[in-house]
């Protein structure tokens, strides 16, 4: 599937980096097959010796022998990058941004022409080859090409497609995600103190009371309501803490929250009214 594919990133911060990281470490495709291009000079090197890529100085160089170019910049700089890449790509290489909110039509206005394009957003455990991402294509990218972008993001983790008028959700859920699950361990270790446990123990305690039941549930296959049925016991200790948190509102909360996060993502994605055209 990577046979005739050069692999070029723009951009090898922290996620332009998780996923060469990733990918080197799944040989998909060869490091001799991804070129890398980003103004840090240092961190090119970097990535150059940790895991043989080919660092390019000049993004000219980079796009000439690219067939798939990865948008690994930061939003703000992406106009920039875009009117660099403008009138340089007449091989039609498949373009993949992962950019957080740069809709595909503004890329595509941004290049100048009607090329195939996948936008992706991935979650921060990318950085440890953990993410969940889901990605959007326009018309113009081909099934294959589909499938090549989704295995590339399949080495940092899982890989869902959806259409990309879901992607508000997606950053509302799964992006901002790990935030919501990051402040639920921080109260359960604050529990466990609480109730007196020291807190490097109830931390090792939570981390592996988190991980080992999502692996539960990855591995089973069952409903997450199934699996919490087995260990609530009649009149037991899961039952009374159960309790508390549907008093509290927590399901209800959540999903608020996932709400809030999906409308802030499409507000922003708006055209704000003093923004360059
Ligand atoms: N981090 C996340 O959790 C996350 C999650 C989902 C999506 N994303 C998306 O991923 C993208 C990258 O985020 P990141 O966290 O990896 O950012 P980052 O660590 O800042 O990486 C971006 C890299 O691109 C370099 N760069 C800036 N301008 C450039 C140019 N014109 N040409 C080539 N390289 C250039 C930056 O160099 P300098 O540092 O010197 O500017 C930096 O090394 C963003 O669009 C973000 O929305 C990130």
């Amino acid at each position: 599937m990577f046979d005739q594919v050069m692999l070029g990133f723009i951009g090898g911060g922290n996620m332009g980096g998780a996923l060469i990281k990733g990918l080197t470490a799944a040989g998909l495709p060869r490091p001799d097959q991804i070129l890398v291009h980003d103004v840090d000079r240092d961190r090119l090197r970097d990535l150059e010796s940790s895991y043989g890529v080919k660092a390019v100085d000049s993004l000219t160089d980079l796009v000439a022998t690219a067939t798939i170019v990865v948008l690994a910049v930061k939003p703000q700089v992406m106009n920039r990058v875009l009117t660099e890449l403008k009138g340089r790509l007449p091989h039609r290489p498949l373009i993949i941004s992962i950019a957080a909110g740069v809709a595909i039509d503004t890329i595509a206005r941004g290049l100048g022409e009607d090329l195939p394009i996948v936008r992706v957003m991935p979650n921060t455990p990318a950085l440890v080859q953990e993410s969940a991402s889901a990605l959007a294509r326009n018309a113009a990218v081909s099934d294959h090409q589909m499938e090549q972008a989704l295995k590339l993001f399949e080495a940092v983790g899982v890989a869902v497609a959806v259409e990309e008028k879901l992607m508000d959700a997606v950053t509302g859920l799964s992006g901002s995600g790990p935030a919501y699950v990051l402040q639920f361990v921080e109260s359960l270790i604050d529990g466990g103190v609480l109730m007196g446990l020291p807190r490097p123990i109830a931390r090792k305690l939570v981390v592996q009371t988190v991980f080992g039941t999502a692996r539960m549930i990855l591995e089973t296959g069952r409903h997450p309501a199934e699996l919490k049925d087995m260990i609530t016991s009649p009149g037991g200790t899961t039952i009374s803490g159960l309790q508390v948190l549907e008093a509290a509102g927590l399901r209800g909360a959540i999903m608020d929250a996932v709400e809030a996060a999906t409308l802030r993502s499409r507000e922003l994605g708006r055209p704000q009214p003093d923004a360059p055209a």
